[in-house]
């Protein structure tokens, strides 16, 4: 077995697309928390996970927008199960809503966790919406 094939049979079967996501969710962001993103009972702060959802959330508005975007809400926010330190974190966004200057996502995170055995759960969904704004950071029409 040629080194290639032989690394191609070690990898896992594909973990990376979670069962029953919307067929236009797009992978956004892939990001793994450390010790320093724990809160005080050793799971990763639910803070940290909101910053990386914004941050996730807004890769399809500012593509949508061409040009800069701003988070005007957070419309829903559900931590469905505590994140780990080792989890890998996977970010599926999707559009939902395109408005006159405003753009909604709907955004899932799934972990990737337990090396020995693998398996994907999803912890955490979120709702929000961007607006496109110009230099003086007034909402801007959409074109
Ligand atoms: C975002 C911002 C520019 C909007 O300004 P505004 O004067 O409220 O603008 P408008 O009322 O015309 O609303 C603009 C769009 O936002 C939408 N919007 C406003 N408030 C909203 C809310 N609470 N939820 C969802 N959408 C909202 C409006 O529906 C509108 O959408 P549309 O143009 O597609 O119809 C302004 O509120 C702002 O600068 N906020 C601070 C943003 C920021 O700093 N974010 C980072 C967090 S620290």
């Amino acid at each position: 077995m040629s080194a290639e094939s032989n690394a191609s049979a070690l990898v896992h079967p594909r973990l990376s697309v979670p069962p029953g996501l919307a067929d236009d969710s797009e992978l956004v962001m892939r990001v793994a928390p450390l010790p320093a993103d724990s809160n005080a009972n050793g799971d990763v702060f639910g803070g940290w996970i909101m910053a990386q959802v914004d941050i996730a959330g807004s890769v399809l508005p500012a593509r949508v927008a061409r040009g800069r975007i701003t988070t005007v809400a957070v419309n829903q926010f559900i931590f469905k199960q505590p994140v780990s330190i080792g989890d890998l974190l996977s970010f599926y966004a999707r559009v939902t809503r395109v408005g006159r200057s405003s753009i909604s996502v709907n955004v899932e995170v799934w972990a990737e966790r337990n090396p020995a055995a693998p398996e994907l759960v999803r912890v955490t969904e979120a709702s929000l919406t961007y607006v496109a704004i110009d230099e003086q950071g007034r909402p801007r029409a959409l074109t």
